[in-house]
């Protein structure tokens, strides 16, 4: 299915993603690291690959967040994956508030250079200053609220240091900016674009969500089928069908779900938007299990 779901998806336009990246440049200058959230259900989708030049010569930290939902052997893959780029990366649950105590050492990990560069020179107690970024939806103010905690204390107007922006005092070791950096998706693609969509970071209001559904079924039945069958009972009698191969394999799955679950409409019709929306919901609240839908 090629329709374009990418391009007016989230409502970005070039003057927009302009001004956000200079301010985000800007922003990045004050900092020695750079703690970048991605989904850890689409770690290579749910990121602007245009972060590894703008934080150039930065401690750069990969935080997959969401690993919650997320395939726990796939979630080893990714962190290994990202770690062999010289990246450090932490597995976390910002909601449930799981994982939290691994980011400070990450962070230290990330700028052990500036660490002993500082010893060096005498200073011996570095406080790093981050900035969070990621692209909308894959958790920034999650992470940043739950990170914070209770111990909410923003440090001001240093001046001359942070010219205005706000920094949150995480402890002696480590300060966040108080906003995170908005990246963009990388639009162009419809791949990722509907891999956003099936995720729920793009507004469902524009999409065609029962081809959505029939993809993602299309792809769970490759990549996940037992786990389809355990919530749906879709079998490989259900996706091969009886009718040699005459309808497609995805509105056989809707069809299959739409009736065990009652998403009919008068006189037994098959209610498409509806069937849709309760895959979209089980996959999106983890209710199909534990997903990822890219592999390093
Ligand atoms: P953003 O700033 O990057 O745009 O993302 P935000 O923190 O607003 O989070 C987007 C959604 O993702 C929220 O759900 C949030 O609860 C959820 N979320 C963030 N981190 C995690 C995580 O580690 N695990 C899980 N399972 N969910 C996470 P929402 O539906 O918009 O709000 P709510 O109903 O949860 O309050």
């Amino acid at each position: 299915m090629d329709r374009d779901i990418s391009r007016n998806a989230i409502n970005w336009y070039p003057g927009h993603m302009n001004k956000a990246r200079i301010m985000m440049e800007e922003n990045i200058r004050l900092c020695d690291l750079v703690i970048e959230i991605v989904d850890a259900r689409a770690p290579l989708s749910s990121r602007n690959p245009d972060i590894d030049r703008i934080g150039k010569g930065k401690g750069r930290v990969v935080i997959l967040n969401k690993s919650d939902l997320s395939d726990p052997a796939l979630n080893e893959k990714w962190r290994t994956f990202f770690n062999s780029k010289g990246i450090q990366a932490v597995l976390l649950d910002s909601k449930g508030k799981k994982g939290l105590k691994n980011v400070l050492p990450a962070a230290k990990a990330a700028c052990a250079a500036k660490i002993s560069k500082d010893k060096s020179k005498g200073i011996v107690n570095t406080t790093l200053k981050a900035m969070v970024v990621g692209i909308p939806n894959v958790g920034k103010s999650t992470f940043i609220n739950a990170f914070v905690g209770k111990n909410v204390a923003t440090t001001g107007n240093k001046p001359g240091v942070t010219k205005g922006k706000q920094w949150i005092s995480i402890n002696k070791e480590l300060e966040l900016l108080d906003t995170p950096g908005i990246l963009w998706p990388k639009f162009e693609d419809q791949e990722v674009g509907r891999k956003l969509a099936y995720l729920g970071s793009i507004n469902d209001e524009i999409l065609v969500t029962e081809e959505l559904a029939g993809d993602l079924l299309f792809q769970l039945y490759r990549d996940y089928p037992q786990l389809l069958e355990a919530r749906y009972k879709i079998t490989a009698d259900v996706y091969d069908g009886d009718d040699g191969g005459f309808s497609n394999p995805r509105s056989r799955m809707l069809d299959h779900i739409a009736k065990s679950r009652g998403c009919l409409k008068k006189g037994g019709e098959v209610d498409y938007f509806k069937t849709a929306g309760v895959v979209l919901d089980d996959f999106r609240s983890g209710r199909i299990g534990s997903i990822t839908l890219e592999r390093p």
